[in-house]
């Protein structure tokens, strides 16, 4: 990703620790943190400092290796494995990519691990990028599609939460075709959903946009049906946390009313994923583990005031309480594509790509 001209990944070796851009200062403060320590990742991963599903199975990935360096024994691996799988339970991505190190590093001597583990960590962060690149060359020929009649004609895009660079190692999912569209010169702009209670889309997604510069607006999250309603909404694209094998689309809180809204005023409704993220155990949505978070992040917000200071304000009475569930599930039949580093599949199609 680019950051004032600058090529960065959200996650990064280097000298035996772990760095990574912490989104929880974005839009407003761009930081970075050192992570030496496996304690340190998962406060980094259940904060949210890092958080979208592929980066958070690449940050457990790394999490791995900063946990083996010490003793590498069986248990030990599996001590960590299991540490990181506790801190979020969604997104399908963290526990496949913390299996895939435990898998690999148990076949191996125990002297070989420390060092094999930052290989594979960064294998698998890799490989994330090479899945999103390729995934975004798939999206930007469905907009395309929709140019082809006038390419001078501006095509309106919808997305819910982030799923750009800032929730993968690089290269975005959601966004990833609509960067891949701009960067060949179609002309494309953004509708980013707010985003509450975390705000992703208002801080991350405007924020890599703008660097960017791909042309977008933003929206409070209930204006989507409105503007699908009156024909200012082409196609939406999301990411996701979790696809299941029948193609059931767990993603952000709030997507599934984006999908019932889409579906009513036929407008193509796809979700862009790399496959780690696809869950070839569970048929059925419905079985996905919703994370429940914590309810301040519904009762406070957070922004800059005009003293140029970021600040938390509550937003509710001090008598209300609130409730905090961070995904909901999209049913496949409101799908109309699944957009994969090996092509766009419809739902039903889905379970071709199963290994
Ligand atoms: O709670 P978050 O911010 O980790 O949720 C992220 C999302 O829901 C993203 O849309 C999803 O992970 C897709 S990531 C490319």
């Amino acid at each position: 990703m680019r950051i004032k001209q600058q090529h960065f990944r959200t996650i990064w070796q280097q000298s035996g620790a772990v760095c990574l851009i912490d989104q929880t200062r974005l839009p407003f403060e761009f930081v970075t943190v050192n992570v030496t320590t496996l304690a340190q990742m998962c406060h980094a991963i259940r904060s949210m400092q890092v958080r979208g599903a592929p980066l958070i199975g690449a940050a457990a990935a790394y999490g791995v290796a900063l946990g083996v360096q010490q003793t590498a024994s069986d248990a030990q691996v599996q001590d960590v494995v299991t540490q990181l799988c506790a801190t979020r339970p969604t997104a399908v991505n963290l526990a496949w990519a913390a299996q895939r190190m435990q898998q690999a590093l148990l076949a191996l001597p125990e002297s070989a691990r420390a060092m094999a583990a930052w290989q594979l960590a960064q294998a698998i962060a890799d490989e994330d990028v090479t899945q999103n690149l390729a995934l975004g060359q798939y999206g930007k020929a469905l907009i395309a599609a929709k140019s082809t009649v006038n390419p001078q004609q501006v095509v309106n895009i919808l997305t819910h939460c982030n799923a750009g660079w800032l929730a993968t190692v690089d290269g975005g999912t959601a966004l990833a075709p609509i960067y891949a569209a701009h960067d060949a010169g179609l002309k494309v702009h953004v509708w980013v959903d707010e985003t509450r209670p975390r705000n992703q889309g208002a801080s991350l997604t405007a924020w890599e946009l703008a660097q960017h510069g791909v042309p977008h607006t933003v929206i409070a999250d209930n204006a989507g049906g409105h503007l699908m309603q009156h024909g200012q909404v082409d196609m939406v694209i999301v990411g996701a946390d979790r696809v299941t094998r029948e193609g059931d689309v767990c993603n952000k809180i709030g997507t599934y009313l984006k999908a019932l809204a889409a579906f009513d005023q036929k407008v193509p409704f796809y979700a862009a994923v790399p496959t780690p993220t696809i869950d070839w155990q569970l048929a059925r949505g419905a079985d996905i583990e919703i994370e429940m978070r914590d309810a301040d992040e519904v009762a406070y917000m957070q922004g800059q005031g005009a003293d140029g200071q970021v600040q938390r304000i509550r937003v509710i009475p001090h008598e209300s309480t609130a409730l905090n569930p961070a995904f909901d599930v999209t049913p496949a039949r409101l799908v109309t594509g699944i957009i994969t580093e090996r092509g766009v599949l419809t739902p039903a199609q889905l379970h071709t790509l199963a290994a």
